[in-house]
């Protein structure tokens, strides 16, 4: 039987390298169905999300994939729409959800909230984003866009720019890519260096240096992963202006940088990235972005279907 169906998906630990490339493959499947096939998927189920914090790609990724496998979508975009907003639990709001739909989406900005949505939840909870821990579905397209991209993830040398302490992108990608034979090169300012309970707990499995200079070693990367300093992370607001800026992607550095290095960025993205990066073969995170809604569909429909 399928080992996707029915079950939630809170964190990527839960994930070896045997599920990822399982979705991996559902997800090449997908995209090259025809239309007419693919809408027969999930025909007639419904998507249910609740957001708690702004998003734009993984909301509209998860409608978009939904609809494009036949289904439908409901929910909350914001708190401030919802009964939250007159004092209404998570898990009131996550039990009524579920009841009304096939699968939940949920972004929140507490670590833990999606591991205990799913527990309450009477249908599968996606984490689309739990506080500063994890958003596994980011790190699903984050590394099937190397796959496809640099057509393998063994033996890359991968580069992870900003924000490592606050960022959930950086260490679901973290977790996923301990299953892949990488050297993984941490580039942050001192004060937001990774957090030490995640190094400890993956260190054995692949290869990680620390970094303050990118331009130290901007030359080895095959992918260069850029995030966004997270100001709505930062208890003081001038802790956070001492760090914004560290880093800009321009194409000074593109020229430090192998001409096949790939740069890569969850986004939204301030001011990491310079847009004239936008039009150089170096770019990916627009293609990464669309890649998102292939990979979740691949995923709504291993959870969804018995048979898939
Ligand atoms: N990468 C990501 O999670 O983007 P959104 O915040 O726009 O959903």
């Amino acid at each position: 039987m399928n080992p996707f169906h029915n079950q939630s998906v809170v964190s990527i630990r839960d994930l070896g390298r045997d599920r990822l490339e399982a979705v991996f493959e559902a997800t090449d499947r997908i995209r090259t169905m025809p239309p007419e096939r693919r809408r027969e998927l999930c025909r007639g189920r419904t998507l249910g999300y609740v957001f708690y914090e702004p998003s734009t790609r993984t909301r509209l990724s998860f409608e978009a994939a939904m609809s494009s496998l036949g289904g439908s979508s409901l929910g909350h975009a914001d708190a401030a729409s919802s009964s939250a907003k007159k004092g209404e639990s998570l898990a009131d709001t996550v039990r009524t959800i579920s009841a009304y739909s096939d699968v939940v989406v949920l972004r929140h900005p507490l670590d833990g909230s999606s591991r205990f949505a799913a527990e309450v939840s009477s249908k599968p909870v996606i984490n689309a984003g739990s506080g500063t821990e994890e958003h596994p579905t980011q790190a699903l397209l984050d590394i099937y866009t190397i796959k496809k991209e640099k057509g393998r993830v063994d033996g890359l040398n991968i580069g992870i720019v900003g924000d490592l302490k606050h960022g959930r992108t950086v260490y679901s990608l973290l977790y996923g890519l301990s299953g892949y034979d990488v050297n993984v090169h941490l580039v942050s300012p001192p004060s937001l260096r990774i957090r030490p309970e995640f190094a400890y707990g993956t260190k054995r499995r692949m290869k990680m240096s620390t970094y303050g200079d990118l331009g130290e070693c901007a030359g080895e990367m095959d992918v260069l992963y850029v995030t966004r300093i997270q100001r709505e992370r930062f208890a003081d607001a001038e802790e956070y202006a001492k760090v914004r800026g560290s880093y800009v992607v321009g194409l000074d550095m593109l020229r430090r940088m192998r001409p096949d290095s790939i740069i890569m960025h969850p986004l939204p993205r301030v001011d990491e990235i310079a847009p004239e990066v936008d039009s150089t073969p170096h770019a990916r995170y627009f293609e990464q972005a669309e890649y998102g809604k292939h990979v979740r569909a691949a995923l709504l429909h291993l959870l969804l279907n018995k048979d898939a």
